[in-house]
């Protein structure tokens, strides 16, 4: 284990067996229909890979990234786009594939935009939901996990950048941060 860490949330077996259970469902919901799997750059990156090889049917991927916090360890509900897509989402089925829903502000703001761009259909995938921390009530259709409420890196997850790379969800140690 990572020395900043204190404790393993979800091991690397825990999340392939749920990205294998989300894309299952996916597959099932989307049966025929040709998806748009929209990735929020960077925390849902590894996630997405792992995802997508789990579903089955036609899927399109692409990549937004927005930025809502800098090197802090708290929402700060301003979001920026530094990356928007190069696909059209008009009359398409868009899936937003996102890493961990805290207060849902980013995703608010995503769906938002995204809807104006009249989609078919627009769902949420999310890997990890804070638990009792939405400020805003985003319907998120796909869950993976309910995670504590404790500031988590790793398998994409990031602080100031760090511990993308590692392949377990842990939880960092507030010695790092305070
Ligand atoms: P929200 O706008 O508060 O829902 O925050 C959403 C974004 O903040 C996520 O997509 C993550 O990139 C980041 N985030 C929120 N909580 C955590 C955490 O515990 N660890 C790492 N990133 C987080
Ligand atoms: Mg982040």
């Amino acid at each position: 284990m990572h020395k900043d860490i204190s404790q393993v949330l979800f091991s690397q077996e825990e999340i392939e067996a749920c990205a294998k259970r989300m894309g299952e469902q996916i597959s099932a919901d989307y049966a025929g229909k040709k998806l748009l799997l929209v990735t929020v750059l960077k925390g849902a990156f590894i996630f997405m890979a792992d995802l997508a090889r789990f579903i089955d049917g036609d899927v399109e991927i692409d990549f937004m990234a927005v930025s809502s916090y800098g090197a802090e360890a708290k929402s700060s509900g301003v979001v920026r786009i530094i990356k928007d897509l190069e696909a059209s989402v008009e009359g398409r089925h868009v899936l937003i594939v996102e890493d961990i829903l805290d207060s849902g502000l980013t995703l608010k703001y995503l769906l938002r935009n995204i809807r104006s761009r009249r989609p078919l259909s627009i769902e949420v995938a999310a890997l990890l939901l804070k638990e009792g921390k939405q400020q805003t009530d985003v319907n998120c259709k796909y869950v993976g996990f309910i995670c504590p409420d404790e500031f988590v890196v790793g398998y994409g997850l990031d602080y100031a950048e760090m511990y993308r790379n590692l392949p377990y969800i842990g939880v960092l140690s507030p010695d790092v941060y305070s």
